[in-house]
């Protein structure tokens, strides 16, 4: 499991995103990007957060610290905002929470060229997990102390989402045309040959050991391990057909 933090209290809304994230503080006096399973993408897009985030921080990119915040659903009753009060509410137990990286800057493409070798290994790893969330309209992608840092992958692993279908994704093309680091991304072949063979069946299990189980449960599977399991066979699968999916060359 990852690091679990108690005593949150909610600060404020992240009106910018899409799923309602909030700033939250923590016993520990962190500072938490908060995004909540009664949220309205629900508990899914927060196992994608994980799976992928932790795979990509084991692949030397750069991803915030990710915690698990245990939310007491009484903090709502606190919130003068009625839609925070219900989103709160909603979410008793189990939250994702992720480093808050004070005085970070959007990405922008024009005013942060990216070295070849790190916007292919990105890209790389945005198209083995069906990444659709780092266009040039919505990069999420932060600047930190001059690193690139690679934010909300709720929208990952879409496959998840059917099952029964899920089949069809082990194979499936990734489309760059979108990707903010396309133009940078000249070096694909190499950041293959380096990072698929790190994706082991040992990587994917330590990785999938880190998601609670609450976010696991429902209809698809018996228990939490049987899910751990299918996404580790998924993953696994997808690894060894990069040339099914990785776009060849230069993705621009
Ligand atoms: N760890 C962080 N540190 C600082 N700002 C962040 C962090 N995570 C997210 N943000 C800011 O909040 C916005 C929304 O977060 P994001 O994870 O992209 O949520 P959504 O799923 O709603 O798009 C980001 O675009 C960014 O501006
Ligand atoms: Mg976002």
């Amino acid at each position: 499991m990852l690091r679990q933090v108690t005593g949150i209290r909610y600060v404020t809304p992240l009106r910018e995103g899409g799923s309602l994230p909030g700033v939250v503080e923590a016993d520990d006096l962190g500072t938490y990007v908060a995004k909540f399973s009664g949220a309205g993408q629900g508990p899914k897009a927060l196992v994608a957060e994980v799976i992928c985030g932790e795979l990509a921080r084991r692949l030397g990119l750069a991803v915030p610290r990710l915690v698990v915040l245990d939310i007491d659903p009484v903090i709502g009753r606190a919130e003068p905002d009625q839609e925070v009060q219900e989103l709160l509410r909603g979410s008793g137990g189990p939250n994702l929470g992720m480093d808050f990286l004070p005085g970070a800057l959007g990405y922008d493409p024009v005013a942060h060229p990216v070295d070849p070798a790190l916007a292919s290994r990105v890209l790389w790893f945005d198209a083995f997990t069906e990444n659709v969330d780092r266009s040039w309209r919505n990069p999420n992608l932060l600047i930190w102390h001059r690193e690139l840092w690679l934010i909300d992958h709720g929208a990952c692993l879409y496959f998840h989402h059917n099952w029964p279908r899920a089949e069809a994704a082990v194979r499936r093309a990734y489309r760059a045309d979108d990707h903010v680091l396309a133009p940078y991304a000249s070096r694909l072949a190499e950041a293959d040959a380096d990072l698929a063979p790190r994706v082991t069946p040992g990587l994917l299990a330590e990785v999938l050991a880190l998601v609670p189980d609450a976010w696991l449960a429902g209809p698809d599977f018996d228990s939490a391990d049987a899910a751990r399991a299918a996404y580790a066979d998924h993953l696994a699968r997808r690894v060894a057909r990069t040339a099914d999916w990785l776009p060849q060359g230069s993705a621009a």
